[in-house]
């Protein structure tokens, strides 16, 4: 089946690289000697980040189209990336009866939204090339209703069924996609809900860790060329 892929000299795009499961990505990325662009909204600390990692860096928001516009214009100088992949996202709890309309939008668009405009954006790059491989971070919340996740699981069930089309239009093109789907996993983004203080989530202790995440994208970008794995569970043993 051929041997792994050696990232090293690799163009890696990846948003939301400072990210509780971005961040050790990006080490990782760095470590085996990709050449990356990082991306998240927050300026200054993607640069403290990039400072220490590597990598250049893109501020913006990749639910706004004329940003990632402008990210494709930087990143495509030298062709398009080897590898785009989609760690941003954003998650909130509520009943649907009484979720705000613009929650469930920022749910939405930074959930399924923001990938759409990625592929949009770098896919006809790699489609000319005929390589390439967009991985996107998905959840179980995209497979499995809980209560409180109307709008973050629209967004992932969403994004779950474009990776599927994907999938089907990619088939021959030497272009591949993939979708991480994790369970709960112990980073900031459940800070605001402060999950050791209620007994309707998990406590952090029983999550996975951020960079057993970061260890399954690193595996499935690293198959050899000829393989694809389409989607990937990531859960607590
Ligand atoms: N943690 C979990 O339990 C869990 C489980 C399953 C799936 N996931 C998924 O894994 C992904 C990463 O989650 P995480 O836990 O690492 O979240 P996190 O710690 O909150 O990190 C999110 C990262 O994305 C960036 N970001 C957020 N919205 C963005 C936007 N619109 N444009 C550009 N960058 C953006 C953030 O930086 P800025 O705020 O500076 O933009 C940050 O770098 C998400 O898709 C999430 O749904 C997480």
């Amino acid at each position: 089946m051929g041997s792994s892929v050696d990232l090293a000299g690799q163009r890696v795009l990846l948003v939301g690289a400072t990210g509780g499961i971005g961040s050790p990505l990006a080490r990782r990325l760095a470590d085996a000697g990709a050449d990356l662009v990082l991306v998240a909204r927050r300026e200054g600390q993607l640069r403290s980040f990039a400072q220490d990692v590597g990598g250049r860096t893109l501020a913006g928001d990749c639910t706004d189209s004329a940003f990632v516009d402008r990210l494709r214009d930087h990143v495509e100088t030298d062709g398009p990336p080897d590898v785009l992949i989609h760690a941003a996202g954003s998650f909130d709890l509520a009943p649907i009866a009484e979720t705000d309309p613009a929650v469930f939008r920022r749910l939405v668009d930074s959930n399924l939204l923001g990938p759409f405009l990625l592929m949009r954006a770098f896919l006809p790059g790699m489609l000319a090339a005929g390589t390439g491989h967009v991985v996107t971070v998905g959840s179980v919340a995209g497979r499995v209703a809980f209560p409180g996740n109307g709008g973050y699981s629209a967004g992932k069930f969403g994004v779950r069924g474009l990776h599927a089309v994907l999938e089907q239009e990619l088939r021959g093109t030497g272009v591949r996609c993939s979708l991480v789907e994790p369970a709960a996993t112990d980073t900031p983004i459940w800070d605001p809900l402060d999950p050791d203080r209620r007994d309707d989530l998990p406590p952090r202790s029983a999550m996975l860790s951020a960079e057993a995440v970061a260890d399954a994208i690193m595996f499935v970008i690293t198959r050899p060329p000829q393989v694809q794995i389409p989607a990937v569970a990531v859960q607590r043993s």
